[in-house]
């Protein structure tokens, strides 16, 4: 009967472009990667297409699956066109901006140009050096760097002074720097239903305008001053150069360990490894403190190596807080904490320490609360856990969320 069957043209050639790509990648999900894959490959006969129409310039050659490996001179003749036709809206729509569609898994072996691109310096007194070595030193995307390479970042870094209610970044624009802070507060827009809305702010440290340079989107935020203020500013080719290669490598470093993690089973292959771009990782030595109950919090952890242990003030009789504290729980691998207080926009409830040599991811407030959405109603459920874990604990009931 299925000799009968013609096969559609192309066919052939469209399963073994993906085979090929399977076995390159080796995806852990095949059904996520297929739709990644098959996207690619509808936006690069869409690409051909528009070009063949122009006439004027020559179509991409062939469906490769090198993603955003289009050079700056691509980008600004498509620019115009992607902007009319392509518009792909994130996932969840929350941020009504354009995204990426597969949260490009850059490959440096294909950018051998950037190597050549000459390195940039810009020189600096003793004592500018030392406030950028002090703003950079816990900038997450500059955690999982080789020394050499964080020195080049350093080198390349230019100060910029800012005025209050300057915008550093508005939302649509291209992307040019990158941005760490070294002092001021900057309140960040998102645009929602055409109404500008403000998500949060950076009070006196971070980094911002990351997305633009890694998945060559528009500026899905903008960022106003609203104090004057001191940034460092990277340039984008040294970004790419060195931060976006660098992601490369963390993908595959750590794509298997956070496929692993429950709590992000639920989200999609692209989400997950936009996380592993933004991640940091930390080393704590035993009994080294983590984060400490009372203080404001600013990171989500996920325990990659190593153990550590969530230590609660215990509580008099009547109520009072005292300063023993009470071991409440332990996690390890591939389990979360620090959640609380980001979700509930308290203080932390509890210290946690590390014990023996444990290795964290570390993701700071303003990705989770981009990137974790999907995953709020898990944290809940476990919130509640704690709940009750603290009604066994010392007798009363608690209210954590609110
Ligand atoms: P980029 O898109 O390059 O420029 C705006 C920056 O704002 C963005 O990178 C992020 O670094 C930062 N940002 C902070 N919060 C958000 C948010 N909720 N959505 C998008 N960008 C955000
Ligand atoms: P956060 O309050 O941000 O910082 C301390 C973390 O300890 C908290 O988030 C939770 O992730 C974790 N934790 C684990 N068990 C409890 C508990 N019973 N009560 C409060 N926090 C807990």
């Amino acid at each position: 009967m299925m000799s009968n069957v013609e096969i559609p043209a192309g066919l052939k050639e469209l399963l073994q472009g993906y085979t090929v790509e399977v076995l390159r990648h080796r995806p852990p999900n095949l059904v996520e990667f297929a739709v990644q894959y098959f996207t690619q490959v509808l936006e690069n006969q869409r690409n051909d297409q528009r070009a063949k129409k122009r006439s004027t310039k020559p179509a991409r050659k062939g469906v490769t699956f090198e993603i955003n490996k289009s050079s700056k001179d691509d980008e600004e003749e498509e620019e115009e066109e992607e902007e009319e036709e392509d518009t792909i809206k994130s996932t969840t729509g929350k941020y009504n901006r354009r995204v990426s569609v597969c949260a490009e898994a850059y490959n440096p072996d294909d950018d051998e140009d950037d190597d050549a691109e000459p390195r940039v310096v810009h020189p600096k007194t003793d004592e500018q050096r030392r406030r950028l070595q002090d703003a950079c030193r816990d900038i997450l995307l500059f955690k999982t760097l080789e020394q050499e390479q964080f020195s080049e970042v350093l080198d390349a870094m230019f100060e910029v002074l800012v005025k209050p209610q300057e915008h550093i970044i508005d939302q649509g624009d291209d992307g040019d720097n990158f941005y760490v802070i070294e002092k001021g507060v900057y309140d960040i827009f998102v645009q929602k239903d055409g109404v500008s809305v403000c998500v949060g702010k950076y009070d006196n440290k971070g980094s911002f305008g990351e997305l633009a340079l890694m998945y060559n989107t528009p500026r899905a935020a903008t960022i106003i001053a609203t104090h004057e203020g001191a940034l460092w500013g990277l340039d984008r080719a040294t970004f790419h150069r060195l931060i976006v290669k660098n992601n490369a490598k963390k993908r595959k470093m750590y794509e298997a360990f956070i496929e692993c993690v429950p709590l992000l089973k639920s989200l999609e292959l692209s989400e997950r490894m936009k996380i592993v771009d933004v991640l940091g990782a930390r080393g704590f030595k035993d009994g080294q403190r983590i984060i400490t109950q009372g203080e404001e919090a600013d990171c989500f952890y996920i325990v990659e190596s190593g153990e550590v242990k969530i230590m609660i003030k215990s509580k008099t009789k009547a109520g009072q807080q005292d300063n023993t504290e009470v071991e409440v729980a332990r996690c390890s691998r591939g389990q979360y904490f620090g959640e609380l207080a980001l979700v509930t926009n308290k203080p932390r409830a509890a210290s946690v320490y590390a014990v023996g040599d444990t290795k964290c991811l570390v993701i700071d407030i303003q990705a989770f609360e981009r990137l974790l959405g999907p995953c709020m109603d898990i944290m809940k459920r476990n919130i509640s856990q704690y709940e009750d874990q603290l009604v066994a604990l010392f007798g009363s009931s608690v209210d954590l969320k609110h």
